[in-house]
């Protein structure tokens, strides 16, 4: 067989997607993908590697990461029973998605959001329905709620706090949503221990709602390749059948218990981390920016019509941040992650200087 005939079996809903991809530019200041800016300390990656030397590579993980399960239900506050782990919280998203969704299933997503969302809609066949925010970037939840009641049995992904946009549901307006909604509801909380309401205490009223999080975000742990899933135990156990076996592997499984039993170690980090970003906050709606949007996240969203010439400036001065200008709604938008204080204020003097500002190492006391 020739390339071309090749090609043509694989499903065309995956040849017609547009791939996921980020450039992997080189940068001292990392201010692109929303991670913790601060590592986990020296001593326990040693006990990890440690861990590592003992531990035979021969043998399979457990088929189910028990003891890891009983913390992360600890850490969530519900029962082991509701709980899967997996390999990011994306694998966790495309296992919902694989059992959620069939052909005729509409999903409906609020715009802008995380693209992986409409790329595993379009590559499995559904059908995305994109309900767009308000002007503001606020979520429009009398849209959603229409769009709920015109496709009953749909699957919902809602991001809160969103990436990009920065803004969150309240508990209300997940609520209200909830009561109209007559299919599942996929609430992705990647960055809710920055801000924003958690939606763990409406598990037990509504078995239709799944919530996913990470440890890739507060949990600074993004290069494990670590999130779950949160739901009533009976929902759980149908997602339980479609997950890989031994889908965390040994190393990660072990690193996520540690960081876990040594959790109250970032409690200092995310106070700094929500403390920066409310002066980073601060600082750039003193800046000529055509729009700085609030954020309960670790990262902030500002538009403005210079925005190739702001990323390219602060690229000049090994400062890298997120262009997303591509997203709907998004035209000249960029995205800043928070980054160490040292980094965001590196980041401030950079801005004044590319705006003329005077004040520069203001902050440098
Ligand atoms: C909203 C959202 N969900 C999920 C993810 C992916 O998380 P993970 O690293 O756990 O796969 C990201 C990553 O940026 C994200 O922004």
């Amino acid at each position: 067989m020739n390339y071309k005939d090749t090609l043509q079996l694989i499903n065309s809903s995956i040849r017609s997607l547009q791939a996921y991809h980020l450039d992997p530019l080189e940068t001292s200041i990392k201010l692109n993908q929303n991670e913790n800016p601060y590592d986990w300390p020296e001593e326990i990656k040693k006990e990890i590697a440690q861990f590592c030397m003992d531990r035979p590579w021969n043998r399979y993980p457990p088929f189910i990461p028990e003891d890891l399960k009983k913390m992360v239900a600890q850490y969530a506050g519900i029962s082991p029973e509701g709980v899967i782990i997996g390999n990011g919280s994306n694998e966790m998203i495309l296992v919902l998605m694989l059992s959620l969704m069939n052909q005729s299933n509409r999903v409906i997503l609020s715009q802008p959001t995380f693209t992986v969302y409409k790329l595993l809609t379009d590559g499995l066949g559904g059908q995305a329905l994109c309900v767009n925010m308000k002007q503001d970037l606020s979520f429009d939840v009398e849209a959603i709620k229409g769009a709920l009641i015109d496709n009953p049995g749909s699957v919902l992904i809602l991001c809160s706090p969103n990436n990009p946009t920065g803004g969150y549901l309240s508990q209300e307006e997940i609520e209200v949503i909830l009561e109209v909604h007559t299919g599942f509801m996929i609430l992705d909380q990647a960055y809710v221990e920055f801000g924003g309401f958690s939606a763990i205490s409406l598990l037990g009223r509504y078995p239709n709602l799944i919530i996913t999080r990470t440890f890739s975000k507060a949990f600074a742990a993004a290069g494990l390749r670590l999130g779950y899933m949160l739901g009533s135990p009976e929902v759980i156990s149908e997602m339980n059948k479609i997950k890989l076996p031994y889908n965390v592997n040994f190393f990660s499984e072990h690193v996520a218990s540690v960081l876990i039993k040594n959790r109250t170690l970032l409690d200092g980090i995310i106070e700094e981390i929500k403390a920066e970003r409310d002066s980073l906050l601060q600082t750039l709606r003193t800046m000529p920016f055509e729009n700085v949007y609030p954020s309960a996240s670790n990262f902030i969203l500002i538009r403005s019509f210079k925005k190739q010439e702001i990323f390219d400036f602060l690229k000049s001065r090994g400062i890298l941040i997120r262009d997303v200008s591509k997203y709907p709604m998004l035209q000249d938008c960029l995205r800043i992650s928070v980054g160490t204080r040292q980094e965001n204020m590196l980041l401030k003097d950079a801005l004044r200087e590319f705006f003329g500002v005077s004040g520069l190492n203001a902050e440098c006391k």
